[in-house]
């Protein structure tokens, strides 16, 4: 198994984003290195690998070290590996995860994490954009955190997924009502507690979190406008230039992302492993 001692963390930013080098994921990697990815993952909320020649199966096996995997109710995933799912975009399938967002928030448990390798990028644009949502919660001010520290949100499949705007999805109707059926809005805690770290995070999007639940239309409106201009400021942010091979884990918890849609006509295919994780819960400081 392979252990290294020469596992090199570069942060990129102060708030997020660190760049890990002396690794192959391919390899059996063994207990302690994995404990290191982790200690990584948490510290830097988004870590990147440049140059990895991972196959699906090394991409589903380094994933599934951090969890169950996710399979996506509507995206396309590659042929024996439906965890993998596949973001293939160009002219004629332009990308829809353009918006800030945190993946999957629709489920009961949310993933943790998600690995993201680079299979084909356009030779211009295309980079992903990653915010962290401890820091945007520590730039409230007290009686802000203090209200949204008390409420709940509504997050509905139905609310970023149309019959009509299935871009990315390759779904037809019938795998879209499907999806719609098995995944009723569910309610997550507007700031949630870090079930590792212990750190309270912002836990609202602009493409899952339809409305703020006991807030009048108006209201919840107006407040999620606000959180999700909020989120989106420069200080929080790190944006990364993909390279062949490159791949993004970042923690789902505590991060929102964005892929940047200024490279058509070119072709970006990317892969996904999607972590699962546990079911969102807001605890009080002591
Ligand atoms: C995603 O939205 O999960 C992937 C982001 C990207 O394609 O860069």
């Amino acid at each position: 198994m392979a252990r290294s001692n020469v596992l090199e963390v570069t942060p990129l930013t102060s708030a997020i984003g660190a760049l890990l080098s002396g690794i192959n994921l391919a390899d059996d990697l063994s207990d302690d290195l994995i404990g290191d990815i982790r200690q990584a993952l948490l510290k830097h909320q988004v870590i990147f690998f440049e140059n990895q020649d991972l196959s699906p199966k090394a991409q589903s096996a380094f994933a599934a070290r951090f969890g169950d995997l996710h399979v996506h109710p509507l995206y396309g995933k590659v042929d024996g590996n439906p965890e993998i799912m596949v973001i293939d975009n160009h002219v004629d399938n332009p990308t829809d995860n353009n918006f800030w967002h945190t993946d999957v928030t629709f489920i009961e448990t949310p993933p943790m994490g998600a690995v993201l390798h680079a299979r084909q990028l356009p030779p211009v644009g295309g980079d992903t954009m990653w915010s962290s949502m401890t820091a945007a919660y520590k730039a409230l001010s007290r009686p802000m955190q203090t209200f949204l520290e008390g409420l709940e949100a509504v997050h509905d499949f139905a609310y970023a997924f149309t019959p009509q705007g299935l871009a990315g999805s390759q779904a037809g109707a019938e795998q879209y009502e499907k999806a719609r059926r098995e995944h009723p809005p569910v309610l997550h805690p507007v700031i949630r507690t870090h079930p590792e770290t212990g750190e309270p995070a912002l836990f609202v999007n602009s493409v899952f979190t339809s409305r703020i639940k006991g807030l009048r239309g108006e209201e919840s409106r107006a407040l999620m406008t606000f959180l999700n201009a909020h989120v989106q400021k420069p200080e929080f942010v790190v944006r990364w230039r993909w390279t062949p091979g490159a791949v993004a884990f970042w923690d789902n918890r505590c991060t929102q992302h964005r892929a940047v849609d200024d490279f058509l006509p070119h072709r970006r295919v990317m892969h996904r492993a999607t972590i699962l994780g546990d079911k969102p819960a807001f605890r009080a400081a002591a």
